[in-house]
């Protein structure tokens, strides 16, 4: 396995793999790999003869108060996990050639961006167009591969690389979770054992909504009432938003279809945000 910090140099190697016919799987993350993100390389093998996983703690993503300067760096542990799971390269570049000195220029994507974490998080989704579009530029990947707990992310990505006519092929991965149903995140670190086990209110609480829809219920407001209620059941939680919403564009429903919409969420668990999903 490589690893690869030079922004120079990623991007006329992938040029390079290109041009000698290698097809190229992109995952990028912000390190602290886990089983979710293991999974993702799978899936990137599966179809690319190279991957390639980047790895970068993108300050532009954060808001002023959030996680960027406690985020969990632990880059020889991902190393050894990428090179356990078979990754060819891993791009590690330094902020300050990512973000030099003057940067100014940044992609929005305006409209699946623009509700649910996009109000809790205002530039957040600024930040994750920007730093994909240069990952893209970099590592020139025929498939890139995100992670379906991230369900907002993985349409404003999909919905840039449709608007700007990206030659990749945005791939989508299940959501992975642990034994105990809490979906696999970096974040999940932050909490204690106490923590954790309130944490697990969340999955039990769409578990609860998709439950009313398998009963026959198509009202929306029912549904995000019902995971709303279990939710609040619990002192540390604190609810940023329940929505049902379409899975590929994050249009509110207004009667709810199976196969076709999921409960999105994102809530505090004392101090740590997480969110999740499900598929209705
Ligand atoms: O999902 C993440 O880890 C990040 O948002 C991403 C896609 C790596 C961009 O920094």
């Amino acid at each position: 396995m490589q690893t690869i910090q030079s922004i120079n140099e990623m991007q006329s190697h992938a040029i390079s793999l290109r041009t000698n016919g290698c097809l190229i799987g992109l995952v990028p993350t912000m390190g602290c790999l886990h089983e979710g993100h293991l999974s993702l390389i799978d899936i990137a093998r599966e179809k690319a003869d190279k991957v390639i996983v980047s790895i970068f703690v993108n300050p532009t993503q954060f808001g002023l108060n959030e996680d960027f300067d406690r985020y969990p760096r632990i880059l020889k542990e991902d190393l050894a996990l990428c090179e356990d799971r078979g990754v060819d390269i891993v791009f590690n570049p330094d902020i300050a050639d990512v973000y030099p000195k003057g940067y100014s220029t940044y992609v929005n994507e305006e409209q699946v961006s623009a509700d649910l974490c996009g109000v809790s998080r205002p530039n957040h989704f600024r930040g994750v167009a920007t730093v994909c579009l240069k990952l893209f530029n970099i590592t020139r990947p025929d498939y890139a591969v995100f992670g379906q707990k991230d369900a907002q992310q993985c349409s404003m990505v999909k919905k840039m690389a449709a608007d700007l006519n990206l030659p990749i092929e945005v791939l989508v991965g299940p959501t992975l979770r642990d034994a105990d149903g809490l979906a696999t995140s970096s974040r999940n670190r932050y909490l204690t054992s106490l923590q954790r086990s309130d944490a697990l209110t969340i999955p039990n609480a769409l578990e609860e909504g998709k439950k009313l829809v398998e009963q026959g219920v198509r009202n929306v407001d029912r549904v995000v009432a019902e995971v709303t209620h279990h939710l609040s059941q619990c002192r540390r939680i604190r609810v940023l938003y329940v929505r049902v919403v379409d899975r590929e564009t994050m249009e509110p429903a207004s009667e709810i279809e199976s196969g076709k919409h999921i409960i999105v969420t994102a809530a505090w668990v004392d101090q740590t945000r997480l969110i999740d999903n499900i598929a209705l």
